[in-house]
C-alpha cells in the first residue's frame, strides 16, 4: 500500500541549524571518513556521479572528507567548497598526499565566492539536505553554472513506489535531522530540466542529473 510522503519544513533558526551540524562534523570528521572509507555501498553511491560532470570547470559543494573529489581531480579544473573547516584541512592533505592539485576553501554554500556562470558542473552529495535554506543554496548555485552546465546531486527522497522498506529508510534519514526536500518542483522553479534515479537505500537515496536551461 502507498504511503504519504511528508517532506520536512526549513527550521526556524538557520544560523543554529547549521551550526550545530557544524559542531558534529568536527566532532566526528575522522569517523565519517573512516564511514567513506568502510562501507563500499556508500562510495559506490557517490561515484554514480562521476559520468554525469563535465569540464572543464567542476566545483564541488560540500565535499565533506573529499573520498568522492579525489576520485575525479585529475580529470578536471576542479574547486571545492565546504563549511566545516576540519574537513577542508583533511581534504588539503589528501590531495597533497595523492599529488593532485584542486581549488579547495571553506565557504558557505550560501554565499558561493565565485563569479557569476563560472562552472561547467557542480557536484553536491548528501549535503543538499543538510542545508537550512534551500532556496538560497540553490540560488546560489544555479548562479555560478553556466548555461548548459550540470548540477549532479545525490540526495535523499522517498521511493518512488512510495511503498516498503525505502519509506522507512527515508524516515530513518529525517529522524537523524536530515531536511528531506520535494526536488522537482526546486528545480522546475529554477529552470532545470532534470532526472531523478534511485540509486540505493531501498530507493532513498537518488541521483539527480539537473541541466541549466
Ligand atoms: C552529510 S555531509 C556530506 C559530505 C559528502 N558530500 C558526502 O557525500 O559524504 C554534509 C556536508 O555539507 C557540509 N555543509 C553543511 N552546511 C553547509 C553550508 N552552509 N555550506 C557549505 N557546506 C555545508 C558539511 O560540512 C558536510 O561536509
Amino acid at each position: 500500500m502507498q504511503q504519504e510522503a511528508i517532506y520536512v519544513s526549513e527550521p526556524e533558526n538557520k544560523e543554529e541549524f547549521t551550526k550545530d551540524f557544524n559542531k558534529f562534523y568536527t566532532v566526528f570528521a575522522r569517523m565519517y571518513d573512516l564511514a567513506t572509507k568502510i562501507f563500499p555501498f556508500w562510495r559506490r553511491w557517490l561515484k554514480t556521479t562521476i559520468p554525469h560532470i563535465q569540464g572543464p570547470k567542476v566545483l564541488e559543494v560540500s565535499f565533506g572528507t573529499g573520498y568522492l573529489l579525489t576520485q575525479y581531480a585529475d580529470r578536471f579544473e576542479t574547486y571545492g567548497i565546504d563549511y566545516n573547516e576540519k574537513f577542508v584541512e583533511m581534504l588539503q592533505k589528501k590531495l597533497e598526499q595523492r599529488g593532485q592539485k584542486a581549488n579547495i576553501r571553506q565557504g558557505d554554500v550560501q554565499n558561493l565566492p565565485y563569479e557569476d556562470e563560472f562552472f561547467d558542473s557542480i557536484v553536491n552529495t548528501m549535503a543538499f539536505s543538510a542545508y537550512p535554506d534551500g532556496f538560497k543554496a540553490m540560488s546560489e548555485m544555479h548562479r555560478v553554472l553556466k548555461s548548459d552546465g550540470m548540477l549532479v546531486m545525490v540526495d535523499i527522497d522517498y521511493p518512488h513506489s512510495r511503498k516498503g522498506v525505502g519509506m522507512l529508510a527515508t524516515k530513518a534519514w529525517i529522524a537523524m535531522g536530515d531536511i528531506i526536500r520535494d526536488m522537482g518542483p526546486i528545480f522546475r522553479q529554477f529552470n532545470f530540466e532534470f532526472t531523478d534515479e534511485e540509486i540505493g537505500g531501498f530507493g532513498s537515496v537518488h541521483l539527480f542529473i539537473a541541466k541549466k536551461c
